[in-house]
């Protein structure tokens, strides 16, 4: 039996005997310290099963100092007895006095007038009264006696001149309480699978859940994510360059705002379950603008302005369809329609959040990750600035030489996948894709003829993986991360 179950037992067994006990003398009892006793009162008050009434408890001790002066009397008297009748010079004085006596026993003495200092040539200590009375080793005598001293007094004792100390505690008073039983039942705290078989929950009382959130242990620190550190990087990239970020605070899209908006056709591969999360509820959602949805219907279907368009039915179903966005090019989308909407003005923006897609996740793949996004809007924009400002924003990322691909994607034309020499793998690796927005995207929107948008996007998860030495996805990001690894983690240098 652990000593608190003894504890336990005997103050059960006390208030059944006498219907009352206390913590002080079971502490005495069994000769273990006071706050272990109120320990096992906490769980028997806790369990209902006794009553605990707080006896507030005080007492006064002295200070190392303070036995000190019992023994050998105050500092102040000691300095007085240091002062024979016809005085002393201040240094002989001081040697004599020793430390304690010298200073604080002679300033003490100087206050109250028994002695004094007369200046000169050589400085001496004389007496200015005969005999003294050592009240303060008195009434620390009083004290070590366990009598009490009036409240001034001791005030100065513990406070001023820490002799004394004052502790406070409290002793419990105890009494049955509504629960009271000889011996504490040890109630489960889990239903098990056996009292389920058994049918024995029925009628089993449970541990209460204890549902107060208590404070937990202060952390020392936070971490940051690695993915945070490098997407902080890359925000201050953006705004070196003059970029504003763009609002991503939605991760449920409508397929028109991620697909139809972008000219994707409906029946592109990319809009099937395989590749897109689509929403059970609200499976739709159909507050687009109208005229413009009008607008976007006619541009897949028979284009316009030169453009053929896509030659097909297009379903506003299909366009209504809720979907978890699969790249943030569905808020690059919005934004721009907004800046057509606004009357237009230039303008260079960026976005880096969240994207899904339905795929088999493996070591360079998962159904989440990060889409960083450059948009640049303007009059008149060619090829020649989208390559310009990629070598302005890959510089800043410490990758000066860089290599286009063309590329097909179904919203830019003409598209290039970017290459660059990578400095810390010593090699060529994809970085990115790009483009320039189609017309038949710009112009349902209602932006000017003359306006073109050049864009670009990138994971945020491949450079942090290069930049971290991470080769496998997953341990940098979703439950099998582990979190030792974001406290170990070096800041990030871009
Ligand atoms: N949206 C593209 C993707 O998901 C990236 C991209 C953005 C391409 C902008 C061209 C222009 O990969």
């Amino acid at each position: 039996m652990s000593d608190a179950d003894a504890i336990e037992r005997d103050v059960l067994a006390a208030i059944a005997r006498d219907g009352i006990a206390d913590t002080a003398s079971a502490s005495a009892r069994h000769g273990v310290d006071h706050q272990a006793v109120v320990g096992v009162v906490k769980r028997l008050t806790a369990a209902n099963m006794v009553v605990a009434r707080a006896i507030e408890r005080s007492r006064t001790t002295l200070t190392a100092e303070g036995e000190r002066c019992v023994d050998e009397g105050s500092p102040e008297a000691r300095a007085f007895a240091c002062v024979p009748e016809e005085g002393i010079e201040l240094d002989a004085f001081r040697t004599r006095a020793g430390p304690g006596a010298a200073d604080v026993g002679f300033k003490q003495a100087m206050q109250r007038n028994w002695l004094a200092m007369v200046k000169g040539a050589t400085p001496r200590v004389e007496r200015r009264v005969e005999t003294i009375e050592d009240d303060v080793r008195e009434a620390l005598r009083a004290l070590r006696g366990g009598e009490t001293v009036d409240a001034k007094t001791l005030e100065t004792l513990t406070k001023k001149r820490k002799l004394a100390k004052e502790e406070r505690w409290k002793e419990y008073e105890l009494t049955k309480g509504a629960e009271f039983a000889l011996e504490r039942k040890v109630l489960p705290a889990d239903l098990t699978k056996e009292m389920m078989n058994e049918g024995s929950w029925r009628g089993q009382a449970f541990k209460a859940y204890n549902l107060v959130p208590g404070a937990g242990a202060q952390p020392a620190s936070g971490h940051v994510h690695p993915l945070l550190k490098v997407r902080q990087a890359f925000r201050e990239i953006f705004f070196s360059l003059g970029f504003s970020e763009m609002p991503t605070n939605n991760f449920v899209e409508s397929g028109f705002w991620n697909f139809d908006t972008l000219i994707q056709p409906q029946q592109h591969p990319a809009r099937d379950a395989h590749d897109t999360f689509f929403m059970k509820t609200p499976a739709t959602m159909n507050f687009a603008p109208e005229d413009y949805v009008e607008r976007v219907r006619k541009m897949h279907e028979t284009g316009g302005n030169g453009s053929i368009g896509h030659q097909y039915a297009w379903k506003r179903a299909e366009a209504d369809k809720n979907i978890l966005r699969t790249h943030t090019t569905a808020v690059s989308a919005r934004m721009l329609y907004d800046i057509a909407q606004t009357g237009f003005k230039p303008a260079r923006m960026f976005s880096i959040d969240r994207v899904f897609r339905n795929e088999a996740v493996d070591r360079t793949h998962l159904a989440e990750f990060h889409q960083v996004e450059g948009v640049i809007c303007d009059k008149d924009l060619t090829l020649g600035d989208l390559i310009g400002v990629l070598y302005q924003f890959f510089e800043r990322l410490g990758m000066t030489q860089l290599r286009f691909k063309p590329a097909f994607n179904p919203y830019t034309e003409p598209s290039m996948e970017i290459f660059a020499f990578h400095p810390m793998l010593d090699k060529w690796v994809e970085v990115g894709n790009s483009g320039m927005f189609r017309p038949e995207m710009l112009e349902p929107m209602g932006l000017p003829e003359d306006v073109n948008v050049i864009a670009w996007g990138l994971s945020l998860e491949r450079p942090t993986m290069i930049m971290y030495g991470i080769d496998n996805i997953r341990d940098l990001f979703g439950s099998k991360m582990q979190i030792t690894s974001v406290k170990n983690n070096p800041i990030c240098t871009i």
